[in-house]
């Protein structure tokens, strides 16, 4: 508002005055883009000379500088044209081709019967490195938490593992017991038996010399009892019934495995080539028919470990790899070193693992397979194997491609787990 108030000069001056002391760049240009009125903190802020106004248009300060195109720039002179004032952030550049920051208020405005555009233009540089500071920070943030949280779950998984664990141990030191009284008995009674056999023989040897009467009698009673099927149906039982206690068993022993009940065994140097290679003899059965082995071997140093315990973690891992391919596929056993760790992974292309299932494999007694293939130890076991050793399981799978199990073991594991065999 121009008051022209006496002594302070014309009013054209103190305009001139005015405009060149607000901190704002302020442009005036015309439809073409050709400057008409600039003030010194627009050409301080672009580095423009006064000299070279003529020849510099807007577009050269602004059009099509990345990430905008001459496209954005015309889009939004248009809407203030239109009467729709701008206000927008952009990337403008300076005369020496130095890109920065503006946030620009853009809109028209009628002198003399022409149409202007007037840009009033803010140096954003410093707030958007701000900005920009501050979504790093966010970033560094949100993958922080999100290793949180997998420490999280891995946290709980271990404890839910080792409360399981003391769970199975002390049904393993309870059905320990008996099953090794059935055990030994039923070594006992088969050799009864044989004795009992034996005696059975020798009366029917000398039926014979028995007095008519009491061989009818014999004979009568072991056509009654049928002897004879029984004779040879107690071998069957008793075979089955040898079978039944061995399988109770074995899920014993991984029971106690799986509650680090140690196997006595020592900590040691290992080769895990080795290791994998007479894991891989020993369940060559299951192997041969189905599968192909491929062999990526990489360069192994040894590692400090509990050997026959971190064979079995290979074993079921092959023994699972060949559950779950059907009629025939790949297994591919593969091993590297990464800094202080070495990893060894088993690959199939069998039926892979549902998502929903992924986070249940570990857990004791999960399983899809029948009653008698599969009681859902393996991986608990291995996991809790594993975890002896500092290391870890990590799973990729993919439902009818496929699954990889990845197990990282340190080369020496710390000092305080060496003794806890
Ligand atoms: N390589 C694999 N491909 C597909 N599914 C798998 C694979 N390995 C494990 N699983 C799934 O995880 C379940 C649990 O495996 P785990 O080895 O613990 O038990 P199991 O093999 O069923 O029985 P066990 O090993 O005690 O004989 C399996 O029943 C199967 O559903
Ligand atoms: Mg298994």
């Amino acid at each position: 508002m121009m008051l022209g108030r006496g002594t302070l000069g014309t009013a054209a001056e103190r305009f001139e005055v005015i405009f060149d002391a607000i901190g704002e760049a302020i442009f005036l240009h015309d439809d073409s883009g050709r400057i008409v009125e600039i003030n010194d903190a627009a050409a301080r802020m672009y580095g423009l000379a006064e000299d070279e106004l003529d020849r510099v248009d807007i577009g050269q300060l602004s059009a099509g500088v990345p990430p905008y195109t001459q496209a954005d720039a015309i889009a939004l002179v248009a809407a203030a044209r239109a009467g729709h004032p701008q206000d927008f952030e952009w990337h403008a550049r300076r005369r020496n081709g130095e890109l920065f920051w503006v946030r620009v208020r853009l809109s028209a405005m009628s002198i003399g019967g022409r149409t202007y555009l007037l840009a009033v233009v803010d140096d954003i540089g410093e707030r958007k490195r701000f900005q920009e500071a501050v979504d790093a920070n966010m970033r560094d943030l949100v993958a922080l938490n999100t290793k949180l949280e997998n420490a999280h779950v891995q946290l709980l998984q271990s404890e839910k593992m080792a409360s399981i664990g003391q769970l199975a141990a002390g049904v393993a030191h309870e059905i320990n017991n008996p099953v090794g009284y059935v055990y030994s008995n039923l070594g006992s009674l088969e050799n009864y038996l044989r004795d009992f056999l034996a005696m059975l023989d020798a009366y029917e040897k000398a039926e014979p010399a028995m007095d008519a009467e009491a061989r009818a009698a014999v004979q009568a009673l072991r056509r009654e009892l049928d002897i004879d099927y029984l004779r040879q149906d107690v071998a069957t039982l008793l075979s089955e019934t040898r079978e039944g206690v061995n399988r109770v068993r074995k899920i014993v022993q991984d029971l106690k495995d799986f509650s680090h009940a140690g196997s006595g065994e020592e900590w040691r140097w290992a080769d895990l080539h080795a290791g994998l290679e007479s894991t891989l003899n020993i369940v060559a059965n299951e192997l041969k028919y189905k599968t192909t082995v491929v062999r990526e071997y990489g360069e192994l140093p040894q590692i400090y470990c509990l050997p026959s315990q971190i064979n079995q973690v290979f074993m079921n891992l092959l023994v699972n790899a060949a559950h779950a391919i059907e009629t025939r596929g790949v297994v591919t056993v593969r091993t590297g070193t990464a800094g202080r760790e070495v990893w060894v992974e088993v690959e199939d292309t069998g039926c892979g693992i549902p998502p929903d299932h992924l986070k249940r494999i570990f857990d004791p007694f999960f399983t899809t397979k029948p009653v008698g293939k599969g009681t859902g130890l393996g991986l608990a076991v291995s996991y809790s194997i594993v975890e002896k050793h500092r290391g870890r399981i990590e799973v990729r799978s993919e439902v009818g491609k496929g699954t990889a199990f990845r197990v990282w073991l340190p080369i020496e594991a710390p000092a305080e787990t060496g003794s806890a065999a």
